[in-house]
């Protein structure tokens, strides 16, 4: 899995930048046009919340577990309908931030948490976290099934029967380029080379084959309720974060000044700015290298 210090790397170092763009606690995963790209982004993404929110039956006085919960937008969502939420995430950054805008959120691996830490909840989500979950070598090693297969475990001891939990991820499509080709020396115009660039973007993450894969590392405990593809509302809510990361602000561009010592002597961060200048996630949407779900279950 991507750890501790991966996962820094790919969002505490953009924390205040994404603070400044995004606002104070904005979603960093795909949100819920269903179609309609005349909605802004954050009513999209407020579509989202709400369709979250309404499948895990989160009312007033819901226990919600929000794991990988970024900077915090579900939360304080659920917290608007009264429901007590809880995050955790491996980023110190968004901790930090998250802490400051009134959420409750440790620094905590989502997939180690028992009913000893905190108690069973009634509803959990996790949004755009299992990217992460399982690293290229425990793929190489064959690993990647156990990896899911215990997360829902942990997720059944977790929850109740008839407790559900929301799940939207990235997952590997049907143009993926096989794994030998995928290198940053690739032609630049290739699948190869902007799968590459993802890789570069999320160290130790490697995504699912297909949202089947889930799925089926799922069925011992949770039945599937409802899935969706979230691919072209992704394209879309990428491109509206191209806009937002380039909108002038000063403390925003005088942030992006600071980094520059960085960008000269470290090569993995001048592979972090080579993907925001380059959007390969918007590329490996488009060309169907990859593709995008959300995923309903309720416990058996
Ligand atoms: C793409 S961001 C999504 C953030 C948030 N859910 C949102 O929608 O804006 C992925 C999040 O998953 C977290 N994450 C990844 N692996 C994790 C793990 N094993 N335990 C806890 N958090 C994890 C990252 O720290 C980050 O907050």
């Amino acid at each position: 899995m991507a750890s501790q210090k991966d996962l820094d790397f790919t969002y505490s170092t953009i924390d205040k930048i994404f603070r400044l763009s995004m606002g104070e606690t904005g979603d960093y995963s795909g949100a819920m046009y269903n179609g309609d790209f005349s909605m802004t982004l954050e009513e999209a993404q407020r579509q989202k919340h709400k369709f979250i929110a309404d499948s895990l039956f989160i009312g007033p006085g819901s226990k919600v577990l929000d794991m990988g919960c970024g900077w915090g937008p579900f939360l304080t969502y659920v917290k608007s309908r009264g429901a007590e939420g809880r995050g955790v995430t491996l980023s110190q950054g968004q901790a930090v931030a998250c802490r400051k805008n009134g959420l409750v959120v440790d620094v905590k691996d989502c997939r180690t948490v028992v009913p000893a830490d905190y108690g069973m909840f009634d509803a959990i989500s996790c949004i755009g976290g299992l990217e992460h979950f399982c690293s290229i070598e425990q793929w190489q090693a064959g690993q990647q099934d156990a990896v899911y297969a215990n997360f829902f475990k942990t997720l059944s001891d977790l929850l109740p029967t008839g407790g559900r939990f929301y799940m939207q991820t990235m997952v590997f499509s049907k143009n993926m380029p096989p794994f030998e080709a995928i290198r940053l020396d690739a032609d630049p115009r290739s699948d190869a080379y902007f799968m590459a660039l993802m890789i570069a973007q999320f160290p130790g993450s490697w995504l699912p084959y297909g949202a089947e894969q889930v799925i089926r590392n799922a069925e011992p405990h949770f039945k599937l309720v409802s899935k969706s593809s979230g691919r072209l509302d992704y394209i879309e809510t990428i491109g509206q974060w191209r806009k937002r990361f380039r909108a002038f602000n000063l403390e925003k561009y005088a942030t992006y000044a600071s980094l520059l010592p960085k960008l000269l002597t470290n090569p993995s961060f001048r592979g972090l700015i080579a993907t925001f200048r380059k959007s390969p996630n918007r590329v490996c949407f488009q060309r169907e290298l990859m593709d995008h779900y959300r995923l309903v279950f309720e416990k058996q």
